[in-house]
C-alpha cells in the first residue's frame, strides 16, 4: 500500500488552507492514515530538508518551516506519491498550473503552501522522520472498491 508524506506549511496553516487541502486529497480518493498539527524544531527542519543544506536559501527555508505550526499528514493509495506531486503543482507557485494547490493559492517560491515527498525513498525517510508507527492507522473503507 503506497504511502506519502504531505505537509501543509506554515503559510498554508495561517491562511486556513488545511481543510481545503485535506478535502482535495479525500475527494481524489486517497485515504488519510495519520495527521498532526505541530511546531517544528530546528533540528527536524534541518533533517527534513537536509538535501538542500548547501543551497543559499537553506537558512530561510528552515526559519520559515519553524516560524509557525505545520500540519503533517500521511496519505495512502495507488500511485499517491506521484499523483500528490501533480496535485501540488510545480515548486514555484507563479508557474504552477491553475487547478493545482500551488497554482490556485500561491505566488512566492518561499511560501508554496505544501510539501509532498518526491519519491518512494523520500516518502519512507520522511514518514520515519515525522511519524512513529503507532501514529499511523490502517483501515478498510467500504468505499475503496468504488475508487
Ligand atoms: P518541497 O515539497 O517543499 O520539498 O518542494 P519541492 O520538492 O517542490 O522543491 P525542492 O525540494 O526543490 O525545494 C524545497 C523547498 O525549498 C521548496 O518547496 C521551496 O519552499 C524552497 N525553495 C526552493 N527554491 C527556493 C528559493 O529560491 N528561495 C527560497 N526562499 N525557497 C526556495
Ligand atoms: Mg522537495
Amino acid at each position: 500500500n503506497e504511502k506519502t508524506f504531505i505537509m501543509v506549511k506554515p503559510d498554508g496553516v495561517q491562511r486556513n488552507l488545511i481543510g481545503e487541502i485535506v478535502t482535495r486529497f479525500e475527494k481524489k480518493g486517497f485515504q488519510l492514515v495519520g495527521a498532526k498539527l505541530m511546531s517544528v524544531s530546528k533540528e527536524l527542519a534541518e533533517e527534513h530538508y537536509g538535501e538542500h543544506k548547501e543551497r543559499p536559501f537553506f537558512g530561510e527555508l528552515v526559519d520559515f518551516i519553524t516560524s509557525s505550526p505545520v500540519f503533517a499528514m500521511v496519505w495512502e493509495g495507488p500511485g499517491v506519491i506521484a499523483t500528490a506531486r501533480q496535485m501540488m503543482g510545480t515548486t514555484n507557485p507563479s508557474e504552477a498550473a491553475p487547478g493545482t494547490i500551488r497554482g490556485d493559492y500561491g505566488i512566492s517560491v518561499g511560501m508554496n503552501i505544501i510539501h509532498g515527498s518526491d519519491s518512494a525513498e523520500s516518502a519512507e525517510r520522511e514518514m520515519g522522520l515525522w511519524f512513529t508507527d503507532q501514529d499511523l492507522t490502517s483501515y478498510d473503507k467500504t468505499l475503496s472498491k468504488w475508487i
